[in-house]
């Protein structure tokens, strides 16, 4: 492992420690924040070297850009070649909030935060604590979420600390996340816009601003050996906790009965919000059935909890995959590495 630091424990409660915050981020230091969406490990994003460091505190390959967050819509014209009108339009509705929008790049852009790409992901987080560290930082941050690369993204400073604690300067403790997963990331760098993660801001309300938009492929399915992405995120294993996740289709009967039929040590179920009763396997709620929004706020600590229980295998029960419940499909379908298995 890379040398130790001590981490700094901040609370953002405290003005005098979100200014800290801002200080070391200026000062070239690596400080996880939280947004609405998830925690992310921010370093000043004009600065390569302070970004290099973000991809060796999380193992993160050197392949996979970065999201620059602004506090502020002035802050983005910089950033990009130029705003479009329909670029414009989706920040209007949308920020702040959990939408990121990718275009073209400025030259301000340093290369480890485009990793290759000739475009830039740019979000205006709601968070007001995140809006807060920006100010004080007083420049566009990076911040990819802040796990250790593949594991499960981090929704309380307490998952933070299990993945990062001796990694980075500091964190910044603002309570759990809202959202709870990544934010929406679309692209406007191509003549139809097309969405390359879904999160909070769904395919409808971008299509209600954008008319035509394209899901990627990637969003729903695996990617065969060698193809080539938009998004390099999307091609690794994510979002895994050590056990090994099979995602389940079928009624509440089905998969009962089909968890029942293979209880045994360390097997263990991750189910709506009510239905461990009709399960033999310790389980794990993730929130209510009809409820996506909800699933999606406690997805990944279900995930780190299952974890922290010593399950070997989880069978989760599968999210309905549109809405905010695309997210939480997204996301658990790449848990569980594309293994599914669909019952009548
Ligand atoms: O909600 C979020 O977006 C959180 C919080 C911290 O803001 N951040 C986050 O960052 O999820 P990260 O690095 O874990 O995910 C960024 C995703 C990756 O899939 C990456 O490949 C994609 O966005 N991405 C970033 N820049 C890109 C670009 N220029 N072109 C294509 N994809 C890009
Ligand atoms: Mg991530």
């Amino acid at each position: 492992m890379d040398e130790q630091k001590t981490t700094l424990r901040l609370s953002a409660s405290r003005e005098q420690e979100i200014k800290t915050a801002g200080r070391l981020l200026k000062e070239g230091g690596l400080v996880a924040i939280p947004t609405e969406t998830v925690y992310g490990l921010a370093a000043n994003a004009l600065n390569g070297r302070a970004v290099a460091a973000i991809f060796a505190a999380k193992g993160r390959p050197m392949d996979n850009p970065l999201i620059v967050h602004i506090s502020k819509i002035e802050q983005w014209a910089p950033l990009v070649n130029e705003i479009p009108p329909r670029a414009m339009e989706l920040a209007k509705q949308f920020w702040p909030g959990p939408l990121t929008i990718i275009l073209p790049k400025s030259a301000l852009i340093p290369d480890e935060v485009s990793a290759g790409q000739a475009t830039v992901a740019v979000r205006f987080p709601s968070h007001p604590v995140a809006r807060a560290v920006i100010d004080a930082a007083g420049v566009p941050l990076a911040a990819p979420s802040a796990n250790l690369s593949g594991s499960p993204s981090p929704t309380e400073a307490q998952h933070v600390l299990a993945d990062l604690d001796g990694r980075i300067d500091a964190i910044l403790d603002g309570g759990a996340c809202d959202v709870g997963v990544e934010s929406t990331v679309i692209t406007l760098a191509q003549e139809v816009p097309r969405l390359l993660r879904p999160g909070g801001i769904t395919p409808e309300q971008l299509s209600q601003v954008l008319g035509d938009v394209e899901v990627d492929p990637a969003v729903l399915n695996p990617l065969a050996a060698g193809e080539k992405v938009l998004s390099p995120g999307m091609k690794y294993k994510h979002y895994s906790p050590r056990a090994n996740v099979v995602l389940v289709k079928g009624t509440l009967s089905a998969y009962s009965d089909y968890v029942n039929s293979h209880a045994k040590e360390g097997v263990f179920a991750l189910c709506y919000n009510g239905e461990q009763g009709a399960l033999n396997v310790p389980a794990v709620a993730y929130g209510e059935q009809e409820d996506a929004s909800q699933q999606a706020r406690h997805l990944f600590d279900a995930l780190r909890k299952l974890d922290e229980l010593g399950a070997k295998v989880v069978y989760a029960r599968s999210p309905r995959p549109s809405g905010v419940g695309l997210a939480v499909y997204n996301r658990l379908i790449r848990a569980a590495g594309f293994e599914v298995v669909e019952l009548g």
